[in-house]
């Protein structure tokens, strides 16, 4: 076939069959439980899972992503929007299937656009779903009316949070506030820093237990991951320890929570993504 006929041939088959990014939004009601950490980690675990997956760093002004992979980026997000740069460029490629976006040090609150920053923002985003299979939100803790509008329009959400009874009382809190807002929402539980499997094994079941009974809302049990000093080592030495310290039980147990993830019936070919759907309707409702 020569190429004008492949090529062809390629574009039809991508309009039957439009892959575009799934967005998983990942969350917590209480801050400091790991979830930059394990979102860069699932992120790259995915990523030798040969899946194309890019980490966008939503804790506008705090984000970590730039110093946890021991990189700086030249944009942020923000400066998306006020140097008007395409989303390509605020983009920083690692490798052929990770990349990210900085989440910057402004004050800037990305989340009150005006109509025209956001049809600018939609425009942009559209053309990242084409050239990802997963797009992952490390979103700030807690939730704020802007930030909520992103979690909501994503297609699933992974909730964080360790069995400490504040982070627990925390995780629950925002697990009732999603559900109140969006009953169908997809929530993955992931529970940090266990102890040991019998503490991690409690916690998941008790969360479940009370979000089912007060809630009506099943929590799907994504993974558990130990309390591990290669985490704080990873994090002093700014690299990821799925990367450099794979052997760990933490790199085992995400890239194991990873598996779960891509077994948890995701059809190859994904359905079209609703993010940006949903987003543009939260908007309007404004
Ligand atoms: N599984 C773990 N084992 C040991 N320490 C951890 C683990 N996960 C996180 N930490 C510690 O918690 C700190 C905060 O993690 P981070 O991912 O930045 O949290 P968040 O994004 O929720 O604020 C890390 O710097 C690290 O010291
Ligand atoms: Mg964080």
């Amino acid at each position: 076939m020569n190429d004008q006929a492949a090529n062809l041939r390629r574009k039809v088959e991508a309009k039957l069959n439009p892959i575009q990014a799934k967005t998983i939004a990942v969350v917590s009601g209480k801050g400091g439980v790991g979830k930059s950490n394990f979102a860069l980690n699932f992120c790259l675990s995915l990523a030798k899972r040969q899946k194309k997956v890019l980490l966008f760093d939503l804790d506008i002004g705090m984000g970590n992503i730039d110093v946890l992979l021991g990189r700086s980026s030249k944009y942020s997000i923000v400066d998306m929007f006020e140097k008007q740069l395409p989303i390509q460029d605020v983009m920083e490629t690692v490798s052929d299937s990770f990349a990210y976006i900085s989440a910057g040090s402004g004050l800037t609150d990305i989340f009150s656009w005006n109509d025209g920053q956001f049809h600018y923002f939609v425009h942009q985003y559209e053309k990242l779903t084409d050239l990802f299979d997963f797009i992952i939100f490390d979103m700030g803790a807690g939730i704020t009316e802007g930030s909520a509008n992103f979690l909501l329009a994503a297609d699933e959400a992974i909730v964080v949070t360790t069995p400490e009874p504040t982070s627990l009382t925390d995780a629950y809190a925002m697990i009732k506030h999603i559900t109140r807002k969006d009953q169908e929402l997809p929530l993955y539980l992931l529970i940090n820093r266990i102890p040991n499997e019998r503490i991690g094994k409690q916690t998941a079941a008790r969360l479940q237990r009370v979000a089912g009974q007060f809630l009506g809302k099943e929590l799907i049990l994504l993974g558990m991951l130990p309390d591990d000093k290669a985490v704080v080592k990873a994090v002093i030495n700014q690299t990821p320890f799925v990367e450099k310290q794979p052997r760990t039980p933490a790199a085992k147990a995400v890239m194991e929570t990873a598996d779960v993830f891509l077994g948890c019936g995701i059809p190859e070919v994904w359905k079209t993504s609703s993010f940006i759907k949903k987003l543009s309707h939260f908007i309007k409702e404004r």
